[in-house]
């Protein structure tokens, strides 16, 4: 007999909460024309191709093939100023192309779309933000890579979710006091392990503040032996349930390690193709995203992330995609924050 618990979730809500293949990894004939057509370009071009985990996964597949770069955010940051190559095609959101071109100024940076943005810096216009922080002029302004090249011209320092909460534990133990933008969530966390004296700006992932503690909890107790991964950049009530909170990498590196069959899985759905990927005998489930009355189980998609398609990324590495521009003051004060951020440890 089920328990009550159970229940709580019927079964075909729990069969949708598993990850299977995505139906879009069906590759249709004019799909693998395009392809074709972005790697004979990639080649012909010399280009390096960098691709955040939340792209679609054709995108991740053929960076994959053509020796680019699929990655967190910190690690796209890095891979792009090391680069060899002159010309950089980043598959992701503006700040990350922002970010590659700020370090690499001499390098051409072009994004399959500029449209392509975040709520995180949309959510902290660079004005409002400058004066949020001169009423705190004692503080080390800390802002999180999903900003804009202005916010983080105006900053000290620049940080990904996989260093923040090392880069502010170094900076209290320097007996610094902080501002944090734009995410409250991954501040509130922050604060929370390291008790750093920190003012935060309101900030929020409208992908990842859709995660429920209830709907987490229920799933729990269906799959009483998954580990629970979750971004920090999820409500505190559904970090406080995680056996390990981290950024796409380390939540990856902590799925290829463990010795767990099982993971619910709270961020947004383009990192699983790289989950199953690596680990095919193990089992994922999508974190419940759904409040009483949603139309979906789990919306964990980035809408922005969404933009980048191959028809957007063939005209990115044609030079007929969106260039990346970024005012020589603004690069000059942003290096600074954001050196900091690629040589930190
Ligand atoms: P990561 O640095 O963990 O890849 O995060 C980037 C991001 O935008 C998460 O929503
Ligand atoms: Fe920004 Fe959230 Fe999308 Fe990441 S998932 S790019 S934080 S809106």
């Amino acid at each position: 007999m089920k328990s009550s618990s159970i229940e709580l979730v019927p079964e075909n809500l729990l069969a949708s909460h598993k990850r299977k293949l995505y139906a879009e990894d069906k590759i249709t004939p004019e799909e693998i024309e395009l392809v074709k057509k972005i790697k004979d370009k990639v080649q012909e071009n010399n280009i390096s191709l960098i691709s955040h985990y939340y792209t679609d996964t054709k995108i991740q597949k053929i960076t994959e093939e053509l020796n680019g770069c699929v990655s967190d955010s910190l690690q796209m940051a890095k891979f792009g100023k090391e680069s060899k190559s002159n010309t950089l095609v980043v598959s992701g959101v503006k700040f990350m192309g922002e970010t590659a071109k700020i370090l690499s100024p001499e390098k051409k940076v072009y994004m399959p779309t500029l449209e392509a943005t975040c709520s995180l810096d949309l959510g902290c216009p660079a004005n409002e933000f400058k004066k949020f922080c001169e009423d705190f002029p004692d503080r080390e302004i800390v802002v999180y890579a999903n900003t804009s090249a202005e916010v983080k011209a105006i900053s000290d320092w620049v940080v990904t979710s996989s260093i923040a909460l090392d880069v502010v534990d170094y900076l209290d133990s320097e007996g610094k006091k902080i501002i944090w933008g734009p995410d409250k969530h991954l501040g509130r966390y922050i604060q929370q392990k390291t008790k750093a004296d920190m003012v935060l700006w309101d900030g929020a992932c409208v992908v990842h503040e859709e995660f429920k503690y209830e709907g987490l909890k229920s799933l729990m107790k269906l799959h009483q032996d998954a580990k629970v991964l979750v971004h920090p950049e999820s409500p505190h009530d559904v970090i406080d349930l995680a056996d390990c909170v981290g950024s796409t990498s380390q939540i990856i590196d902590y799925a290829n390690n463990s010795s767990s069959q099982k993971f619910i899985v709270a961020t947004d759905k383009g990192i699983f193709y790289q989950l199953m990927k690596n680990n095919p005998d193990k089992e994922f489930f999508e974190a419940p995203t759904a409040g009483d009355g949603a139309t979906c189980n789990s919306c964990s998609r980035c809408p922005w992330m969404g933009m980048n398609s191959l028809e957007n990324l063939l005209d990115a590495v044609s030079d007929q995609g969106d260039e990346i521009y970024v005012d020589n003051e603004i690069v000059k004060k942003a290096q600074i924050s954001l050196n900091r951020m690629v040589n930190f440890k």
